[in-house]
């Protein structure tokens, strides 16, 4: 299924509330900071983020979850630019972000992942704040949601790698009961990691 038919129907596919992740996290971006939302979907992030007083761009392939992002950011009353980009074709700023968020977009394999990540690197200032989230390794046992392909979950032990000499700020790889709309329901292996981009 594309992710256009995913996101066809009325409903959220991941619901409108933000991922626990980003609610625990925000407290890192200042008021105003300028947020790059990697692959937001229809906007549960990115809506709640302006909510809180950010500047949100947010980036997103599929057309009919830009639409939905856009009538929730509506419904909320909040601004956030949402741009058409396919990632393994995006031309990326340097250094215009404080923040950049990926928040389950593990819908690319280690080579688009790599450039993704280098890309995100670019868009940060420096001093800026990396936030990822996603599933863990053991995550397709739990058949909650979720690329089944290992090259495509990640471990801390990935993630430091992939972001030499950065702060890390905050590391974890737990378990959590995700209520997340029809697309993530149920226990679920989760890594959250936040990192400092150097400078
Ligand atoms: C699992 S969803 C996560 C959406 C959102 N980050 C969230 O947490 O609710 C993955 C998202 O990646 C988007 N996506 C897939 N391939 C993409 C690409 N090449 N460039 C940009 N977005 C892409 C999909 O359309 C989908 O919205």
């Amino acid at each position: 299924m594309s992710w256009d038919q995913r996101f066809s129907g009325a409903e959220y596919h991941y619901g409108t509330a933000p991922a626990d992740f980003v609610t625990r996290q925000a407290w890192r971006l200042a008021p105003g900071a300028r947020v790059l939302s990697l692959a937001e979907g229809e906007g549960r992030n990115a809506t709640w983020l302006a909510a809180q007083g950010a500047q949100v761009t947010a980036l997103e392939a599929s057309a009919n979850a830009r639409a939905k992002a856009r009538a929730l950011a509506v419904q909320r009353g909040v601004t956030i630019d949402v741009q058409a980009v396919d990632l393994a074709q995006y031309d990326w700023p340097e250094a215009e972000f404080d923040a950049v968020l990926a928040c389950f977009i593990q819908f690319a394999a280690p080579p688009l992942r790599d450039a993704i990540f280098q890309g995100a690197a670019r868009a940060l200032r420096p001093g800026g704040v990396l936030l990822i989230h996603g599933f863990a390794l053991r995550q397709p046992g739990y058949g909650t949601g979720g690329p089944q392909a290992p090259a495509q979950l990640y471990s801390l032990d990935l993630l430091r790698a992939a972001f030499p000499g950065w702060c890390v700020l905050h590391q974890a790889d737990y378990d959590a009961d995700l209520s997340e709309g029809a697309g993530h329901a149920g226990r679920a292996a989760l890594i959250d990691f936040v990192a400092r981009k150097p400078g």
